[in-house]
């Protein structure tokens, strides 16, 4: 990795997370509009894609990038060994127009198929979730560690729903078996917070189906604060564990197990 990466990175993701902040309090009324008739997107999301893109293209030509609002196609994605940067510009779109706070610009920096380098900036809080691998996890300046909660029924589980409503039972089973057992729920809104909140002790636990951008930056944060990262189910042959997007898990070491027997257990309890 390029010695400059970790820090660019950082002031990238803080830039545009000032970018998205200013804009939400500048504009009367952000302007909208619903991907696929169902996935909200503001003017904000593609002015900070096309602002981090901007960047990157300038200060490291040549790099492949996955972008979720201007380059989204997985094609090739696994063939791919060299530099790739994989970023959401506003993950947690429906609370940022909602005006909440939990919201975050993710930026991963991944070579021959393993994240090195990941940031994930709250502006709305001033917080930056960062990580190079074998460095440790980074909230702003301090060092961050996973929860040590051994429990089930101590535990405070994050998750989160899709948007295009299919086949709602399963998520539903796991639901009312993770409520049941665990000490209570969260559905906050940004995955990528979601999994750092986990990886500085906020959360116990988290599961849920993802997109690469939407956990790309807060799976290192999280591995290297501690947390297990895995899936609750077996990750397809050919297919890189660390760009997975199904079956999402990530806990402590104690916890985890716990979580992934719980989940199967709802799935097997079901007909789908
Ligand atoms: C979404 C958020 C949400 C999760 C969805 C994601 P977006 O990302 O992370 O928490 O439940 O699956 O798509 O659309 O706000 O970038
Ligand atoms: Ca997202
Ligand atoms: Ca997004």
């Amino acid at each position: 990795m390029h010695p400059d990466i970790p820090a660019f990175t950082r002031t990238l993701a803080e830039a545009a997370g000032e970018l998205i902040r200013r804009e939400r309090l500048a504009v009367q009324g952000l302007s909208t509009t619903y991907k696929g008739g169902a996935e909200l997107v503001t003017h904000a999301d593609l002015k900070a894609d096309q602002f981090i893109c901007d960047a990157i293209r300038e200060r490291f030509p040549g790099h492949r990038i996955l972008a979720e609002e201007s380059a989204p196609t997985m094609q090739d994605l696994s063939a791919w060994q060299g530099p790739l940067w994989i970023i959401d510009p506003i993950d947690g779109t429906v609370n940022y127009a909602q005006g909440h706070f939990q919201s975050a610009v993710s930026i991963a920096y991944a070579e021959q198929g393993r994240v090195l380098c990941g940031v994930v900036c709250n502006p709305f809080v001033n917080e930056t979730f960062h990580a190079v691998v074998g460095g440790g996890a980074w909230l702003n300046d301090s060092p961050i560690k996973v929860a040590t909660k051994t429990q089930l029924r101590r535990a405070i589980v994050a998750t989160g729903f899709p948007y295009i409503k299919g086949d709602m039972r399963p998520i539903v089973r796991r639901l009312a078996l993770v409520l049941q057992e665990c000490a209570d729920i969260r559905r906050l809104g940004a995955a990528s917070l979601d999994i750092c909140w986990v990886a500085m002790g906020r959360l116990d636990g988290y599961y849920e189906n993802l997109s690469l951008w939407d956990f790309a930056a807060a799976q290192l944060i999280a591995r290297e604060a501690g947390a297990r990262y895995g899936h609750f189910k077996p990750v397809p042959e050919g297919v890189s564990p660390e760009f997975h997007d199904q079956n999402i898990l990530v806990a402590n070491a104690a916890l985890f197990p716990q979580l992934h027997d719980l989940l199967n257990r709802a799935d097997a309890g079901g007909d789908s």
